[in-house]
């Protein structure tokens, strides 16, 4: 066991770079998102232990389509998705949550004879430890440089290599956590990184009948209400706050105008919670809700204007017989020839 830990540290790296920008405390958020008219709450703050894995459970109800959708859209393509890559190939992934999926196209990759170092980057270093850890025992043959950062940063860093091609990962519609502008300049800072030859695979969920959309977002089991809730559970525990969760209900509709799933906590009455630890008093008017996260869907026309936008090009898709959600093909803009003049 211990030999083989030993083994497997040589083909692993977790380099950890300080951030570019400062990374904002929950204090911080939270302080932010309160003083807000109206109230909202960043949707990073799910996460927690308790939100970690509930998300995991999300993934499991029959209402989430999102993530047995993608991942048998990979199983079904993964060999045409690596069809045109380099013998030698970083993979670079942004977030390193989605293993499951990672592993699909680390097969397609080994099978077709494919030299490959894993590349993921997250801000989270104990995260990025056990990926690595895990991948390497599992693909003999697989070398992990993980960089544990903000993607900006990370994105900077994994840039700097121009020597092997490099396919970017960024799945399970994590970009429908932005606004439009925010995922227009996060692609636009994928592409910085990118050479020619290189591309991003893109995992979005597409625009689809309002009753599957809000229902994915407000399971019969309850799992996402919970989800949402622990936010406040969360709150109190790390910041001596006493939200009473029975004073807040799960709200999950279908925005035409942004194309999106927002999502809301909504106080049932008129109160006060008390956050000692960040010295704030809020008041909570009856029928008040707090935004906690926006979920984009996508149209493939769309979904080409904002890469468009990002200087980048949407260059093929592969989806399921459905048509629900789509993985994408994103790569650099050709440049145009300058025609010769007299
Ligand atoms: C991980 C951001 C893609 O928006 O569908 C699932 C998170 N929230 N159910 C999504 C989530 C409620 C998820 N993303």
């Amino acid at each position: 066991m211990q030999l083989l830990t030993l083994t497997n540290l040589d083909r692993c790296t977790v380099k950890a770079i300080p951030p570019a920008h400062r990374v904002l405390s929950v204090n911080e958020m939270v302080a932010d998102g309160l003083a807000r008219t109206p109230k909202r709450l960043p949707p990073i703050l799910f996460y927690d232990a308790e939100g970690s894995r509930l998300f995991e459970e999300i993934c499991k109800v029959p209402e989430y389509y999102l993530t047995r959708t993608e991942k048998a859209i990979l199983e079904q393509h993964a060999q045409g998705m690596v069809a045109g890559c380099a013998a030698d190939i970083d993979l670079v992934e942004l977030g390193s949550g989605s293993a499951l999926k990672t592993r699909i196209l680390l097969d397609a990759l080994f099978a077709g004879g494919h030299t490959v170092t894993y590349r993921p980057i997250d801000i989270s270093r104990s995260m990025l430890e056990r990926t690595a850890a895990e991948l390497t025992e599992e693909y003999a043959d697989l070398v992990v440089e993980a960089v544990a950062s903000d993607y900006d940063t990370g994105l900077a860093e994994v840039g700097r290599r121009r020597d092997r091609q490099k396919g970017f990962l960024f799945m399970g519609s994590n970009l429908g956590n932005f606004q439009h502008d925010e995922a227009r300049d996060f692609l636009a800072t994928v592409g910085a990184a990118m050479s020619p030859g290189d591309f991003l695979l893109l995992g979005v969920d597409l625009v689809k009948d309002q009753r599957l959309l809000e229902a994915a977002y407000d399971d019969a089991a309850g799992v996402t209400r919970a989800f949402n809730l622990n936010l406040l559970t969360r709150l109190n525990r790390e910041l001596g706050a006493d939200f009473d969760l029975q004073n807040f209900r799960h709200k999950a509709v279908w925005d035409a105008e942004n194309q999106a799933i927002q999502t809301y906590l909504v106080s049932t009455v008129q109160q006060t919670v008390r956050l000692p630890e960040i010295d704030l008093r809020v008041q909570f008017g009856a029928g008040e809700a707090m935004h906690t996260e926006s979920s984009h869907k996508y149209t493939l026309d769309g979904l080409a204007g904002l890469c468009r936008e990002a200087g980048l090009s949407l260059t093929r898709t592969w989806t399921d017989d459905r048509g629900w959600f789509a993985v994408n093909l994103v790569q650099p803009v050709q440049p145009t020839p300058v025609s010769h003049r007299r």
